[in-house]
Order: structure tokens, then sequence, then C-alpha cells
């Protein structure tokens, strides 16, 4: 038996738990948030309005992160997600260079901000630097986003280097996706700088805040940060102020908290990774973040058998513009990975995906 899905976007999946649900979709970390961002909220201070750019008190916290920053170099946005909106949109027009495969918004977002995307293709996941250089003459700006979703690489450093050298040359601005920076398994990050810079961040994956909504963009140029703050007034206005308290207490946490995380990440990388190679797929080990990305025929098939039959959630590749490949988060702990890799063993059995 054919089992048929209309498996148009994430969106059939994003925020589906429960009822036996195993689900490698979403990049939701399943880890607690450090108890001391909860701890001594006092709701009743934040029912106000707030500043449409955020609140003083986390924009400073952040610049003592970014050499050489105040705080008026930050918008705090309802996550990486409306950063990444507001600045395609303040901007409007022209073209962005877009590594592909990329994470599944990024094309959207560019093209419903009315800008023309532009691709390189990635090889064996990491960017070609010659094929780069090509495609950014003309580009008003390119995406970046190391580590990536959906790849699991990390770019060389050589690689971001050049990158920053050539753009600042051109005058092409570089945004940043840096949501993964604190989930590399190799090094340390690499933060790519300069005036024409805007990185973009999040405290959904450092601190396993996703439904909170809270993230930034720190840019130099005073431009990009007014038009964006502009744009913020007459849309969102400001981001919720109980989710700013709560990164404000974040940000405070010791380290270790992070440093203790990725020893968990990291060993679910090396569970899902083994299984999947044992299982006979074409993938890479992942070097950062929580995804990975497998080759895989007959996807659409082999997905909605795994979750009509088992109840088992993955990606399709397709949406991150690789249609031969699936993409599956491991934010889950050892034991579902464990269910979730029999009943792929299993649906094995069904769909030809090999
Ligand atoms: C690469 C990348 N950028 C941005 C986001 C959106 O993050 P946020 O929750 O901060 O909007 C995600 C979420 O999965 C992501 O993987």
């Amino acid at each position: 038996m054919k089992y048929k899905m209309d498996l148009v976007s994430p969106a059939v999946f994003i925020g589906k738990q429960g009822k036996g649900v195993i689900s490698f979709g979403s990049g939701q970390p399943d880890l607690p948030p450090p108890k001391e961002a909860i701890q001594g909220i006092d709701i009743r201070k934040d029912l106000r309005y707030g500043l449409i750019q955020g609140e003083y008190p986390l924009r400073e916290a952040l610049s003592n992160e970014y050499p050489n920053s105040t705080a008026d170099n930050f918008v705090i946005t309802n996550g990486a997600s409306e950063a990444l909106d507001l600045i395609f949109r303040a901007w409007g027009k022209g073209k962005v260079l877009l590594p592909k495969p990329y994470y599944y918004s990024y094309l959207p977002l560019v093209e419903m901000a009315g800008m023309e995307p532009v691709f390189t293709d990635l090889v064996e996941g990491r960017i070609d630097i010659d094929d780069f250089k090509k495609k950014i003459k003309g580009c008003k700006a390119v995406l970046i986003n190391s580590p990536s979703n959906p790849t699991g690489r990390v770019e060389l450093i050589e690689t971001l280097k050049e990158i920053e050298k050539i753009t600042a040359k051109l005058g092409v601005y570089v945004i940043s996706d840096e949501v993964y920076k604190d989930l590399i398994y190799e090094r340390e990050n690499y933060h790519i700088k300069g005036g024409h810079v805007i990185t973009v961040n999040s405290f959904s994956k450092t601190y396993a805040m996703c439904g909170v909504r809270v993230g930034y963009l720190w840019s130099s140029d005073k431009k990009v940060v007014d038009d964006v703050i502009e744009l913020k007034t007459h849309t969102s206005m400001n981001t919720n102020l109980v989710g700013q308290d709560m990164a404000l207490r974040a940000m405070a946490v010791p380290k270790k908290y992070v440093i203790d995380q990725k020893e968990i990440w990291r060993k679910r990388r090396d569970r899902i990774y083994n299984g999947f190679c044992e299982l006979g797929f074409d993938l890479w080990r992942p070097e950062g973040a929580f995804y990975i990305f497998p080759k895989c025929r007959n996807a659409r098939e082999f997905l909605a058998t795994l979750f009509l039959k088992y109840k088992v959630i993955f990606y399709l590749g397709e949406w991150f513009g690789a249609p031969d490949r699936i993409r599956l988060s491991y934010a889950l702990d050892e034991a579902q990975i464990d269910k979730g890799l029999e009943c792929i063993k299993a649906a094995m059995k069904k769909v030809r995906c090999l």
C-alpha cells in the first residue's frame, strides 16, 4: 500500500508532538532552558509597550559580546526569523546570494521582500569560493549560515575570512546567520566581522527558548539599524518584554550551561550519524548544529510512509533546495533516536530510499 500526503512545506509538521509522535522535524531543542531564565520574572512590569529597538539592558549585555559595540548596534527581534525578514523588507530590492541548500525560510523571505535570489551551489556542503566570487558580483547581499541548517557543516575559517574580504572590497553586505554559533563540535566559532556585516542571532537554540521568540541583529551601519527600527515600528512593534527579561537572565548563566549542552548534542550526533551509516545512507558527519542531511530516493513516499504508519516525522530536502536529500533534526533524547531508527529501518523495507 502506498501512503500519500500533501507535503507542501514544513508547516504541516511544525509544533506537532505527543501521541507517540517521534519528530526529527523541527529544530527545537528539547533540553531545558537555564532555570535562571525563568526565576524571578515579574510579568506585571512587562505588560506595557517597550522600546521598538529592544530593552536597553539586553542590548547593553549583548554589546559586551561584540567587540567595539554599543547598545545602539542592536535591534531585538521576534527570533532570528524577524530579523531576517526586516532586513530584506527594509531593502525591498536588489539581488541576494544564497548558498544552496539553504534554510527553508531564506528563499521565501528574500522573494516576499521583492528581492531577487541568486544561488551558489555548495560543494560537499560547503561554499565553493570560486563560484562564490563569480556569483557575488552585482549582489546587494549574501546570506551565510555556519554551522548550517540543513547540512550540519561548518565553513572553513579561511573561507569565512575570504568572504569577509571579497564582500568588503565589493561593498556587498554579508548577513551572517549565527543561530548555531554555540553548537560547533570541532572548533571555536569564527565571528565574521566588518562595517558591511549584519549578524543575526537568537536565544532559540543556545538557550532552548524557541517559543519565547527572542533574537536580534547586530550592525555598525546606522542606516541598517534605523531602517529596521522604522519597519518594526509599523509591524510587530516591540519584541515581547517577558522574553527579553528571560533572554537577559539567560545571558548571565555560567558558560558551563552551554558547554554541558554541547556534550549532550555531541552524543546524539554520534548516535544518529552511526545509525544512519549502519542503515546504508550516504551523509555528512555533522560538525555543528543538530541536523543530518542524508541522500534519499523517493523522499516524499518515504516521509508519507514513516509519518502515516509509524508517526515519525522528518523534513524533505526539497524544502531546502535539495530534492535528493532528507533532513532530520536530532533534538530528541537517545532513546527516541533509537526508536526512530527502528521505524526508519522498518520503512526501508517498504520504500526504496537508498
Ligand atoms: C538557520 C536558521 N536561522 C534562523 C532560524 C529561526 O530561528 P528563530 O527561532 O530565532 O526565529 C532557524 C530555526 O530553525 C534556523 O535554523
